[in-house]
Parts: structure tokens; sequence; C-alpha cells
């Protein structure tokens, strides 16, 4: 029961990731509180990360109903897919504005509750934060500025006392609806799925579970003394 006790808030959480790591900490005896945009039904909060006033709402709510909070999980996330060339500015600012403004109004908004007995927040990063591709212009630099915003966030949290720990994870492509909606339009999927997983050495998808597993280490006592940390979870495609 590594989560028993602890309140964490995760953002995304219809999603694949958010859901997974949602539910673990649930089975390891904490309190998920799942927040999605609202067209999600079932959510703790209908939440749109890009909001600065959703975000003051949700906090005020939770400082409400719980008085505290002891992790933060920022999986809300787009993908979008184009070369510098290709992809149009208003898709860029999309990207950004749901990868890295919701990252960071989520540190911002939950640090207030985090800092009263002391946290850890976890940020969805992407490999694609530790390497680029030629048709992944937005999506890299918004998880290029995820990862350093961790760390900047990580440095200010270990002033406080207690102190709040803050860390990004990599993975490669998980299996579900993020990797399903890039093979949506593609003529053969199995190719497609060889390609994307080509250069990965351990030549498969990373499972959800597998990435809640890492979140769940990060937000429980076990890592008290990680913070500023970026983890890939990438099957070694970044030993490369
Ligand atoms: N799936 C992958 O292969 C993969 C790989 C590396 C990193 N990631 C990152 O992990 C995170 C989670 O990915 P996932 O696989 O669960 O994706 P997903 O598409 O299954 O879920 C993403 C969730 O974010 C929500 N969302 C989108 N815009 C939002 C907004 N403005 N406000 C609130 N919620 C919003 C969606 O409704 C969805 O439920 C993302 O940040 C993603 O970039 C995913």
């Amino acid at each position: 029961m590594r989560m028993n006790g602890k309140v964490v808030l995760i953002t995304g959480a219809a999603g694949t990731i958010g859901g997974a790591i949602a539910q673990m900490i649930e089975r390891e005896g904490g309190r998920a509180l799942r927040t999605d945009l609202p067209a999600h039904k079932g959510q703790d909060y209908a939440l749109d990360v890009t909001s600065e006033e959703n975000w003051q709402q949700v906090a005020e709510a939770i400082s409400r109903q719980h008085g505290v909070l002891d992790g933060l999980v920022n999986s809300a996330g787009i993908a979008s897919l184009g070369t510098i060339e290709s992809e149009d500015f208003a898709s860029y600012r999309k990207t950004m504005a749901v990868n890295v403004d919701g990252t960071y109004l989520g540190c911002k908004y939950a640090m207030p509750l985090l800092k009263m007995r002391g946290g850890s927040i976890v940020n969805l990063s992407s490999v694609s934060g530790l390497v680029a591709g030629h048709n992944l212009a937005s999506y890299n630099a918004s998880k290029g500025a995820v990862r350093l915003l961790s760390k900047s966030v990580a440095l200010y949290g270990a002033r406080l006392k207690p102190p709040v720990r803050c860390n990004s994870m990599h993975p490669t492509f998980v299996e579900g609806a993020m990797v399903e909606a890039m093979l949506a339009n593609v003529k053969s999927r199995d190719a497609a799925r060889e390609r994307m997983t080509a250069d990965v050495p351990l030549a498969r998808f990373a499972m959800p579970e597998e990435v809640a597993n890492l979140a769940v280490f990060l937000l429980g006592d076990e890592s008290a003394f990680i913070t500023g940390a970026e983890i890939p979870i990438d099957g070694g495609l970044t030993a490369h």
C-alpha cells in the first residue's frame, strides 16, 4: 500500500496513461482525484488544463473538500504530427497550450496545497522531450519544455520545508488511444507498428501499467531523494 493516505490529482485521467495511474494509486491505498475535459463523464472534477480559471476553481474545491494534496500527475496532453513547414501555427499553439501551459498551470496551482505537508509532482514528458523527430516540431518543442520546467519546479520545491519534489517521465509509444490515433490513417498498421518499434531495443510499445508503476514510485516515499530527474521509460530507445 505505497499510496496509503495520499491524495493525488491527475489530469487527463480519462486517457490511457492518466487512467492507469489513477487505478494504480487506488490499488496502492491512495485517493485519486480524476480530472479531464468536461466531455469525459465520471471524473471528480471537470478541468481544461489550459484554463487558469479552471485550475483556480479545482484547487479551491480540493482545498475545501480534502484540505491537502500529496501528489499531482500532469498527464493531459495531445500529440501532433507535422514538420516545421507542414504544420500550421494554430496547431503548434494548441499543442503548446495543452502540453506546456497545462503543466505549468498545474504545478503553479497545486503548489500551495502540495507544500502544506510536502508532495510530489510527476510530469508526463516523452522520449520526444529528449530526442527529436523530423515531423514532431511542436510536440518536440512542448515535451522539451516540460522537461526543463520540471527541473525548475524541482529546484524551487527543494527549498520548501517540507519539500515538494518534481520529476518528468519520458515514455516511448504506449499502447492506447494516442498511438491508435497515429495509426488511424496509415495504409498498413503492422508495417507502421514495426517502423515505430524499429529503434526500440526491447522491440515493443510500453504498456500503460508500466508507466503507472513508475509514476506511483515517483509519487511515493520510496523515491524521497529523487527530484529534478528525467526518467526514460523507453525500452532502451535513448541509450542509442
Ligand atoms: N501514449 C503515448 O504513446 C505517449 C508517449 C509518451 C508520452 N505520452 C504523454 O503522456 C500523456 C498521456 O498520454 P495518453 O497516452 O494517456 O493519451 P490519451 O490521448 O489517451 O489521453 C490524454 C488525455 O488528455 C485529455 N486532454 C486533452 N486536452 C486536454 C485539456 N485541454 N484539458 C484536460 N485534459 C485534456 C484527453 O481528454 C485525454 O483523456 C500525454 O501528455 C502524452 O503526451 C504519451
